[in-house]
């Protein structure tokens, strides 16, 4: 990898600010799923058995109002992280100002400050999402070195990823960052072939950048989730009642076309006559969805289809549900995937987080695939091929050949 990583600079006594993505899902004040917490855990051990003295930095949540700061704060997550590490963490209700400064000051070797919300900042003119330039060396003038280990913010452009990169001598990526790059850029740049890209979730105009660069890119794309059915209408399918995008039919006529036989479309549906858990579910081929009905997952016929084309891949990128997943009988769709990418030999397979990674995990496969992105957006835009501000910002290794 070019960027450089933790692994190459030294921490011990060394100030080190981290960013870290703990945009972790809270309901009335409690974490319900603290994937990215645990997520970020081996950086941070590894620096304070490095003798770092660790400041953290995350935004939680998105802060127009004051009143939106009571609910994102970080405060829960702080005592979250605590638990985990089974280690004290000082939290600083503040993200700027002399009682931050002297905790930092204050801070030894082995010991850890996290402090307030960076979004906290939005309620000043937005300087941490407009990346102020003030704010960005702020932060930077706090610590010697900058980890980033936030991959779910690398496609935001902000003072605490890009604007402290840009102001201290040091701007590392962390082990998980480092994980991001390897197998989502990994894949998208330079995958081991067969490539199969599967996508789903609900609209192809989420995914029309995804789609176009992975045309470019990938062996086969399987399409699944409510965005085959805009492909449907594009074959001259009947929809029925499903979702469909008709503003996107000749986007995805044009992507057909283009294709010439790599986008492989779901053969048959489970179809209910409302959008509900209890509604009677029919099993009908792809062009045979009733006019009365819509489409709420994919079929066994289709699972076998997919697996056909999976069964010799060497690379696999998953994004987005093949149903509507939240109800247990719409579920067997992105459960199938789930077994069957678990179950290929030799396969490197890949969620690009979002839906598909929350699905996954719900269903127990969390341990049994090669990655599962902690990125919902980032990855999204990852495998669009942009390029992320957060991972530009991190300095590159000094020998820049291609195999380092
Ligand atoms: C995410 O959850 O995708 C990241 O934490 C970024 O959050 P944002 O979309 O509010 O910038």
């Amino acid at each position: 990898m070019r960027k450089k990583t933790i692994r190459d600079i030294q921490l011990q006594d060394k100030t080190v600010l981290m960013r870290v993505d703990f945009n972790v899902p809270m309901s009335e004040g409690q974490i319900t799923d603290d994937n990215r917490i645990v997520q970020a855990l081996p950086t941070i051990d590894y620096a304070l058995e490095q003798g770092a003295k660790l400041v953290l930095f995350s935004h939680l949540g998105r802060i127009k109002t004051e009143a939106d700061k009571e609910k994102n704060s970080l405060a829960p997550v702080a005592k979250r992280l605590s638990e985990l590490l089974d280690k004290k963490v000082t939290f600083v209700s503040e993200t700027r100002g002399p009682v931050l400064e002297e905790a930092v000051r204050n801070l030894k070797s082995g010991e850890i400050v996290m402090f307030e919300n960076t979004r906290f900042e939005d309620l000043n003119d937005k300087a941490e999402s407009k990346n102020n330039p003030e704010l960005g060396k702020y932060w930077a003038s706090l610590g010697d070195v900058f980890v980033n280990d936030a991959f779910g913010t690398a496609h935001r452009a902000h003072a605490s990823n890009v604007g402290i990169a840009n102001n201290i001598d040091t701007a590392v990526a962390g082990f998980l960052m480092e994980k991001e790059i390897r197998f989502i850029g990994g894949a998208v740049d330079n995958p081991e072939r067969p490539f199969v890209a599967i996508l789903g979730g609900a609209k192809v105009s989420d995914k029309i950048s995804v789609i176009e660069n992975l045309l470019t890119k990938a062996d086969k794309i399987l399409i699944c989730g409510a965005m085959a059915y805009t492909f449907y209408k594009a074959k001259g399918y009947e929809v029925g009642l499903s979702k469909c995008e008709d503003d996107f039919v000749s986007f995805a006529k044009e992507m057909l076309e283009k294709a010439q036989g790599k986008l492989i479309l779901p053969v048959d549906n489970l179809v209910t006559k409302e959008f509900s858990e209890d509604a009677e579910a029919t099993l009908v081929s792809a062009d045979s969805i009733p006019a009365d009905q819509m489409g709420m997952d994919i079929g066994p016929r289709t699972l076998e289809l997919f697996r056909k084309h999976l069964e010799n891949a060497k690379t696999v990128v998953w994004n987005g549900p093949a149903g509507v997943f939240e109800f247990e009988k719409f579920a067997g769709g992105t459960k199938g995937i789930c077994g069957i990418l678990t179950g290929l030999e030799g396969a490197t397979t890949i969620i690009g987080g979002g839906d598909s990674a929350a699905a996954a995990i719900k269903f127990g496969y969390k341990d049994k695939f090669t990655h599962i992105s902690t990125g919902g957006g980032a990855s999204l835009e990852y495998l669009e091929g942009k390029e992320l501000p957060g991972i530009k910002a991190i300095h590159n290794k000094d020998c820049c050949c291609e195999d380092c």
